[in-house]
Formats: C-alpha cells, sequence, structure tokens
C-alpha cells in the first residue's frame, strides 16, 4: 500500500462554514477519501456525534481507518454512494444512529490525491504505470479492459462527451491503432497515443499549459467509474435523508459535474430553468439553495494548492 501522500481538502474552511454541527450531530460523507474533511469535520463535533463515512476504494478506507479509526465516533462503509442507499449495513447504522436523518452531508467529487500520486493506480500520466484507473480496484473493467471494449465511435464520443476534447476523433483512432499493435498498456502509452496526435510541444511547456492528454486521461477516468451515472438520484437520494435544516455540500471538480450538481440542487429548489435548456422540470421544493451560485476557492488556496482552482461548492438545506 502506498504512504499515504500529503493531502489538503479542498474548500475547506468554506465547507466548515456551511454544513451545520449542533450538538450530536450525524453526519455521512459519501466520499471519505483519505479522510481529510472528516478530520475537520470531527473536530468540530462533540462526543455524542456520528460520523459515516463511505468510500469504493479499498485503500483510501485502510488509509482513513490507519488516520481515524481510533476515533469511535466514525463508521467507515464499502460502498459506492449510488449503491448505499440500499446497503443493509447503511440501512441498520442509519435506523440505529440517525433515525431522525442526518444534520450534513458530504460529497467531494472526483479523484482523491491518493488515487492521482499513485502510479500504480494507474490515474496519471506524469509517472508511467498500468492502465488502471479503477477506484475500485477490486471491480470493473480496467481503462485498458474498457478501451477494448469500444469501437472508433463510442471511444471518440465518450473522449467528446466527458472530456469536452474535440479531437476526439483522430484521438481514439490513435488510441485504438495503439491496442492493435500492442503498445497500449500503460499511462504513458495513453499519453504517447493522444500526443500522437496533440503534441505536447516545448512552447506549450513553456507557457505552462495543461498536458493535451488531460481531457483524455479526464474522460477514460469517468467512463470506466462511471462517475456521472449516478450523481443526480444519488444527490435526490442525499437530500432525501437530510434532517430539517440539515445541509448537504457538494463539491465538484469540472464543469460536468458541476452543472449535475448544479441542475439538481436547482430542481429540488423547485427552480424551473425554462423550456429549451438542457435541464428537465423542477421536482417539489424540498431545499433552498445556501447561495445563488457555486462558491470557488480563494486566492490563496488556488495558490497554495493549485489542483483546487476547478473545484466548487454548493449547498442545499433541506426545508
Ligand atoms: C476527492 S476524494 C475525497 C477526499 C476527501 N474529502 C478527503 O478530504 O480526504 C473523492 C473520493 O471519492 C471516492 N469516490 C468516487 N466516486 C465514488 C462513488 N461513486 N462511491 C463512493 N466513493 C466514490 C473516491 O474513491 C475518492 O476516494
Amino acid at each position: 500500500m502506498t504512504a499515504t501522500p500529503a493531502h489538503t481538502p479542498v474548500l475547506l474552511f468554506e465547507v466548515l462554514e456551511n454544513l451545520v454541527l449542533p450538538p450530536a450531530a450525524r453526519i455521512l460523507d459519501l466520499t471519505l477519501g483519505l479522510g481529510g474533511h472528516a478530520e475537520a469535520l470531527l473536530a468540530r463535533c462533540d462526543a455524542d456525534s456520528r460520523y459515516l463515512g463511505v468510500d469504493r476504494d479499498p485503500e483510501a478506507r485502510a488509509l482513513a481507518q490507519a488516520r481515524l479509526g481510533s476515533d469511535a465516533r466514525l463508521t467507515i462503509l464499502a460502498s459506492t454512494y449510488e449503491e448505499v442507499w440500499q446497503d443493509p449495513a447503511f440501512e441498520s447504522w442509519h435506523a440505529l444512529q440517525a433515525p431522525g436523518g442526518f444534520d450534513a452531508i458530504l460529497m467531494d467529487l472526483g479523484v482523491s490525491t491518493l488515487q492521482l500520486k499513485s502510479p500504480e493506480r494507474g490515474f496519471s500520466f506524469r509517472d508511467d504505470g498500468p492502465l488502471d484507473m479503477r477506484m475500485d480496484t477490486e471491480a470493473g473493467p480496467t481503462a485498458r479492459e474498457w478501451i477494448a471494449e469500444q469501437t472508433d465511435a463510442t471511444l471518440a464520443d465518450a473522449i467528446y462527451q466527458f472530456g469536452e476534447e474535440r479531437a476526439s476523433r483522430p484521438i481514439a483512432r490513435a488510441i485504438l491503432r495503439a491496442l492493435e499493435q500492442g503498445v497500449l498498456n500503460t499511462t504513458a502509452d495513453l499519453a504517447d497515443a493522444v500526443h500522437s496526435v496533440l503534441p505536447m510541444t516545448a512552447a506549450l511547456r513553456r507557457q505552462h499549459r495543461a498536458d493535451t492528454a488531460t481531457r483524455t486521461f479526464q474522460a477514460i477516468r469517468i467512463a470506466v467509474n462511471g462517475e456521472l451515472v449516478g450523481l443526480a438520484s444519488t444527490i435526490e437520494q442525499a437530500i432525501q435523508h437530510l434532517r430539517r435544516e440539515g445541509r448537504m455540500a457538494v463539491i465538484s471538480f469540472h464543469s460536468l459535474e458541476d452543472r449535475i450538481a448544479k441542475q439538481t440542487l436547482r430542481r429540488l429548489a423547485g427552480i424551473y430553468d425554462g423550456p429549451g435548456r438542457e435541464a428537465p422540470a423542477p421536482l417539489p421544493k424540498v431545499v433552498r439553495l445556501v447561495h445563488a451560485g457555486g462558491i470557488a476557492p480563494s486566492d490563496a488556496e488556488c495558490q497554495s494548492n493549485p489542483p483546487s482552482r476547478s473545484a466548487r461548492l454548493r449547498v442545499a438545506e433541506r426545508l
């Protein structure tokens, strides 16, 4: 197992400011990760509080357990946030510890530092590793296996849809060509295939521009982990599990996630975005939006933790 990498929870101050923690608070963290937010939230809770942390990544759970496991208020559950609601372990914890609902629910979406910075997990093009990218290392196809199931068209669609990459078609062809030639086994191989279409030139490097493979890596990671599939329904479920005046905080890292979080919370707030817009019709009003827009990290946070730049926090309060 990798040693715990240095980890800075994103938008921590803003999360602490927006989640209201009464005495004997009941908190549900649907993306426990390395427990960075959990540690800070628990530090603000009294001895009668209870914290349920869910994560699909066995390595993250083990590291969070090693870091916070001595805190008897914390329970860690192996599940996905889409499926947890039907998990008997969740149902019994909920019935016993939080029958009236949760005071605070947190979703901090996307990959963790642990996943990104461990080459053997295969998320990064900076360090070579196997082409894996699974958040749950015990389930589902690896990125290489997933790519092998694609056609030119389906791979290009995924790269376009989840990476917003305009060169998706030639990139998809280059990736599948590399696969056919037996030279698509590692993250460096995938980056090479993308760079054969979009070269990472010396000029781009000098300008400190993002690697041209970034969007394709994001797209394949989202597809492999089905990251957007259950997001809207999970937010709806989570809101149903809040007690009155309980709050939910959602942190997203890219526009696709943020769009789903925004639209879902607006629908639950009874806001109709009008015909012709992508948003489906509103639901009965069950929340109020605590802020009209998304909260971005401060300049200081962007400077001290550059990956936080794209993060957005949205907060809703149950009526
Ligand atoms: C950005 S990290 C969370 C970091 C955490 N807030 C902290 O401070 O350490 C996101 C975590 O969510 C987990 N995750 C992503 N999708 C998930 C899903 N569908 N179900 C459960 N966990 C998921 C990932 O495995 C990862 O550990």
